[in-house]
């Protein structure tokens, strides 16, 4: 059967990003029916870099709203955080086993965030994909829809299952299938066409929190870097002029639409009305979203129960898979 797995990490708030790469998307895989949804809070990710405990436990209530505000329904889906279901640290280490040094010195991500000051970062930032394939393996899950940025880790996931695969004679995790679809699978930054926009970046003006009120929104838009021409009249047109591109495919994404849609109703039009038309857009899009993320933020005790009962869910997909996996290892005692 199909199983669908994805994560997002409790690291600060929310983006335009992820609401378009992965929330928008998980609700519609759960919505589309006939597949299992397993949708995960990876805590035990974000330490790889320093968290301050307070900010963590309020960041991982506060994502919780946001997949829930988004559409994930915790009773059709389950929804969880990571460090609850012990099954993925102990995954995470026999791949730690299974994964070689080289195929992680590949990892652009890593590079990015090590920089040249590799010494000095943890050891779990550099193990980190390893602990991403034991998230989505421990599910024998078939899909991981996911931005554009995690395709490298969802192919190094395949890798390990191969691996494993092949050096215990066995057919037994399966090799799943990274799903990036749709127009919003990279948003990048309204400063700059060619970065991604990332929670991360130093200036607030080249995101959109989902937490952003609607005049901040509003402000953002209209002060997105673009270019002096208007929107050309066909989407070859947007060849070579990244910040025009990304605002056609925000648009789309949160329109539902095709970019080629949006240039088929916009093109020609000058962005100082193309602009207006997009803030108002986003506006009634994520202003329900941040509404009813404060409103379950008020009753965090609720979220904790959701998170425990989405856990037990979880532990008995995740438990025999590992048992499994211990046996096929060779240790004595699995359970
Ligand atoms: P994270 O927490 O950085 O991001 C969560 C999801 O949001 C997507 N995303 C974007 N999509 C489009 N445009 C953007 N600008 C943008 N920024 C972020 C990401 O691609 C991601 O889908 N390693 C993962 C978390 C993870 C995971 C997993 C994902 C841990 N285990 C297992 C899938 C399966 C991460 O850091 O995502």
């Amino acid at each position: 059967t199909p199983r669908v797995f994805s994560g997002i990490q409790p690291s600060g708030g929310l983006t335009l990003g992820n609401y378009l790469g992965a929330l928008k998307r998980f609700a519609e895989a759960q919505d589309r029916g006939g597949i299992e949804t397993v949708y995960c809070i990876v805590d035990m990710h974000a330490i790889t870099v320093w968290q301050d405990p307070d900010k963590l436990t309020r960041a991982t209530r506060e994502l919780a709203a946001g997949f829930i505000a988004s559409g994930v329904d915790p009773v059709r889906s389950i929804l969880f955080n990571q460090s609850q279901v012990p099954a993925h640290a102990q995954l995470g280490w026999i791949f730690n086993c299974v994964a070689r040094l080289g195929w992680m010195q590949r990892m652009t991500q890593f590079k990015d965030k090590a920089g040249k000051n590799s010494e000095n970062v943890s050891l779990g930032l550099f193990a980190y994909p390893a602990l991403m394939a034991a998230d989505i393996l421990v599910y024998h899950a078939t899909h991981v829809p996911v931005g554009e940025d995690q395709k490298q880790h969802v192919e190094l996931t395949r890798d390990i299952a191969a691996k494993f695969n092949n050096d215990y004679g066995v057919e037994f995790f399966p090799s799943p299938e990274p799903v990036i679809e749709g127009a919003a699978t990279r948003v990048m930054s309204l400063r700059d066409g060619t970065k991604k926009m990332s929670k991360s970046d130093p200036s607030d003006m080249s995101r959109i929190n989902l937490t952003d009120d609607a005049d901040t929104v509003a402000k953002k838009i209209r002060k997105a870097k673009t270019d002096p021409e208007p929107l050309p009249e066909t989407i070859e047109g947007l060849e070579g002029r990244p910040e025009a591109r990304n605002l056609v495919n925000i648009y789309a994404a949160l329109a539902d639409l095709t970019p080629e849609q949006v240039i088929a109703e916009h093109g020609g039009q000058q962005f100082g009305s193309f602009k207006p038309s997009l803030a108002d857009l986003a506006v009634a899009r994520l202003a329900p979203i941040s509404t009813e993320m404060s409103r379950l933020m008020q009753d965090p005790a609720e979220i904790d129960r959701i998170l425990a009962d989405g856990a037990e869910r979880a532990n008995a997909i995740a438990a025999p898979i590992l048992k499994r996996t211990c046996e096929i290892v060779g240790m004595v005692g699995a359970r």
